[in-house]
């Protein structure tokens, strides 16, 4: 007889993640106009809470679109023409918001690392030190290598240019690690909604400060869907410039709750302890891609020094109910990786961590 798929398929992949299903729930509820009162009460309830979340007491833009589109927004708001945009690349991510700011008519330089090494603040120092450059944009977590890049002391770099704005793609780090928008002085920090914050895909959020605010005033060509200075238009009224998805929303909503009950740091505590468990059964049976101290606490993405089938072991699993991810891009196959991100518990990794135990089993 053929293995049958259980109904629901946990998720240990880098995203989507797990929805819990008073989340799932909330989505269901009636649709209200985007015009009225009661909108307008949801959109003031979620900001507060949005910038606790970031770290900021100015605003989150909340997009009806995934991380993609604010990557667009970043690098099509905040570097003017003519000018330059330092894109840090240390894998596939990374690359490709590189690749966005070209097709957007960015002029873009690339300051590389190799894959499973973290960028060096010293050589974005070298790098900013020999010319002017309108934006730095750095992916915090890059979810291809599960390598964490030390934003705050790449931060203080690119703050001694003070003309210069840093531009972050926390997609697969807020809310499963720290992300100090203000303290860290972040002009544009993005994230998507379907990865730590445990949301469905659909809705993504960007930080973003005056700086960046008076930088996108002096770009004449800012497209419509993603522009800041339409986006804080409408904020200020406590409305978004086209149809928002309301499910999405009413999922927020709930959500944001249920992340501040836990507390935050609490949630990076709970991603420490994940991230500790999966690395240390990794390195016994496998090794980690990523460099030592530079780890990522939201997935481990595991060298596969065993030649294991990554399609027969999710195959294997698939039928216990879980999954995982096989390597990203040019890594399929050499590795694959474990995600320990969003409302995960330490119950739900130890027995993923037995199935996958169990199916190395000689
Ligand atoms: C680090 C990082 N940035 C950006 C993206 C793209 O985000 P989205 O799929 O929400 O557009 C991803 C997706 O996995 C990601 O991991």
């Amino acid at each position: 007889m053929a293995p049958s798929t259980p109904a629901h398929v946990k998720l240990f992949i880098p995203g989507p993640t797990e929805v819990r299903p008073e989340v799932l729930q909330a989505m269901t509820r009636p649709m209200i106009g985007h015009r009225g009162r009661d909108f307008e009460d949801l959109f003031a309830r979620l900001q507060p809470r949005l910038r606790q979340v970031f770290a900021t007491a100015s605003r989150v833009y909340i997009s009806t679109s995934s991380g993609t589109g604010l990557w667009e927004a970043a690098s099509r708001n905040c570097v003017r023409d003519g000018r330059a945009v330092l894109h840090l690349v240390n894998g596939a991510f990374s690359e490709r918001w590189a690749q966005v700011s070209v097709t957007n008519g960015k002029r873009v330089v690339r300051l590389e690392a190799p894959w499973g090494q973290a960028i060096r603040p010293e050589q974005v120092a070298d790098v900013l030190a020999a010319d002017h450059f309108d934006a730095v944009a750095l992916v915090h977590n890059e979810t291809s290598t599960g390598v964490i890049n030390p934003l705050p002391q790449v931060a203080a770099v690119v703050h001694r240019h003070p003309d210069t704005l840093l531009l972050v793609d926390a997609v697969s780090s807020l809310g499963g690690a720290p992300v100090e928008v203000d303290a860290w002085g972040l002009d544009v920090c993005l994230t998507s909604s379907q990865k730590c914050l445990a949301l469905p895909p659909g809705l993504s959020f960007a930080a973003v400060s005056d700086r960046a605010l008076a930088r996108a005033q002096e770009v004449p060509y800012r497209g419509y869907y993603f522009d800041f200075l339409e986006l804080e238009k409408m904020l200020a009224r406590n409305h978004t410039p086209a149809t928002p998805a309301i499910p999405l929303l009413y999922a927020l909503d709930l959500q944001l709750d249920r992340i501040l009950a836990e507390g935050l740091a609490a949630r990076f505590a709970r991603h420490a302890d994940l991230a500790a468990r999966v690395q240390a059964w990794a390195a016994e049976r496998f090794a980690l891609f990523a460099e030592e101290s530079y780890r990522s606490p939201t997935l481990t993405t595991v060298a596969n020094t065993r030649q294991i089938n990554v399609d027969a072991l999710n195959a294997f699993l698939r039928e216990r109910g879980m999954l995982i991810s096989n390597g990203y891009g040019k890594l399929k196959g050499e590795t694959f990786r474990i995600a320990h991100m969003g409302d995960l518990t330490r119950d739900e990794v130890e027995e993923l961590l037995s199935a996958l135990d169990e199916f190395l089993q000689p």
